[in-house]
């Protein structure tokens, strides 16, 4: 019989047997109250075996996830969890998960069948699907991304044909869908097969200290340069999972500018910003995040802003603290603010040059006089209209400076 002893309203239940203790959750334990409570089951197991199944999130609260890690290196828990999302956030994070072949919450909470799934095989090792490439045509593609548009709110419709199409391609290879009319129909018959696609359909590849070179001039000229201001805004626009920003916030923090510093955050994919938000990340982000920093250089150890717990580790809460991470799309016009550094690197080459240029103009709206843009290392501003409103100030870097508009004039 299921049990929620301490506190009724709770979204987290347990039940013992001899040798298991099973707890189930149907929450992103965002509530304090509920990691409490689950950290409190987890103490009170003693020493029986732990099995956790989670429902219904894609995403659990950074602290319950410390939580999780803690445990998991040190007792054995088995951990099944019901999203592909959330299956796939664990595994970045390394702790390993499997998917509870149930699409609802049991009334019951007799123990799930569960599935062993294969989601940890590589995308060239599947089975080759039906999809034959003529069945991708621009067309069709159009089309996909109209239906998207109008069904789920997320605006493709001006990304290049291209990326869209070596995206979906993946997409049905990896879920063993048999062609692109098939594919159409799952996602628009099943909001869940389009969370699938949104785990990684917007490629979210990012990493700290990405282009280190770019993040030395970032130390070494821009940063000295903003010092002039009383108070400093900063945009970092498809933020990914949060690697981006929180390098600008160590630079920050290296600079003694973090205090006045705002960061905003921003993606379009909802998932990739909780994750940012979290602030967790796996082991292996972390040393390439080292290697980069050493390469930008940072002279302090990089482990040094970090709390490790099992196979993460999560910034620092001074980090953490310092920026505003929500979801926002650059298909939307609106101007956001008065920055002084905005940085948008490896996204617009998704884009057409007419989406292109709508958002290099809307930069050059939310920005002060004197501001700079980064772009990422294969973009730039000499194909599309951006020559009209910025100059390079470091072609090589990718880094650019507003114009003065009225006189034409290059600010110095
Ligand atoms: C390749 S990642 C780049 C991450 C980071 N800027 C970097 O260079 O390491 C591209 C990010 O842009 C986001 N993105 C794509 N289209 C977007 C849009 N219309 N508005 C905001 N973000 C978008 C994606 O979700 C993804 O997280």
């Amino acid at each position: 019989m299921l049990k929620n002893e301490v506190i009724p309203v709770l979204n987290i239940f347990y039940e013992d047997s001899v040798n298991t203790r099973l707890i189930s959750i149907i929450s992103t334990l965002y509530k304090r109250e509920e990691r409490e409570y689950l950290q409190q089951l987890l103490i009170g197991a003693g020493e029986r075996k732990i099995e956790i199944f989670i429902y219904e999130a894609d995403i659990i609260h950074g602290y319950a996830l410390k939580i999780l890690c803690e445990y998991c290196i040190c007792i054995k828990i088995k951990l099944y969890v019901q999203k592909k999302t959330l299956q796939s956030y664990f595994l970045r994070c390394g702790i390993p998960s499997l998917l509870i072949n149930r699409r609802s919450i049991p009334e019951e909470m007799n123990i799930p069948v569960v599935q062993e799934t294969d989601t940890n095989r590589a995308v060239d090792q599947i089975i080759d699907s039906e999809a034959s490439e003529q069945e991708f045509t621009d067309e069709l593609i159009g089309r996909f991304a109209d239906v998207v548009y109008s069904k789920y709110g997320f605006d493709f419709r001006e990304y290049q044909k291209n990326s869209l199409k070596r995206r979906l391609q993946i997409f049905v290879k990896k879920e063993r869908i048999r062609g692109f009319s098939r594919m159409y129909e799952e996602i628009f018959e099943n909001r869940e097969n389009f969370e699938k696609l949104m785990i990684d359909f917007p490629i979210r590849t990012t990493e700290f200290f990405r282009d280190s070179d770019v993040f030395k001039v970032i130390r070494n000229k821009i940063l000295p340069y903003l010092d002039s201001y009383p108070s400093i805004k900063i945009w970092c626009s498809g933020c990914s999972t949060g690697e981006e920003p929180y390098s600008l916030a160590i630079l920050l923090g290296e600079a003694g500018m973090l205090d006045k510093t705002h960061i905003y955050a921003t993606d379009l994919n909802p998932n990739v910003v909780e994750e940012a938000r979290n602030g967790m990340f796996g082991i292996e982000t972390i040393q390439k995040g080292a290697e980069n920093y050493v390469n930008s250089g940072g002279e302090n150890h990089f482990c040094d802003y970090f709390n490790f717990c099992g196979k993460c580790a999560r910034i620092k809460h001074q980090y953490r603290n310092r920026i505003l991470f929500f979801q926002h799309s650059l298909t939307n016009t609106g101007i956001l603010n008065e920055f002084q550094l905005i940085l948008c690197r490896n996204v617009l080459m998704y884009f057409n040059n007419s989406l292109q240029n709508k958002v290099l103009k809307l930069f050059n709206d939310s920005m002060d006089l004197s501001a700079f843009l980064l772009l990422g290392k294969s973009e730039g501003i000499q194909n599309n209209d951006g020559n009209d409103v910025f100059y390079a100030y470091d072609r090589e870097n990718r880094i650019y400076r507003k114009k003065e508009i009225l006189t034409g004039k290059e600010n110095c």
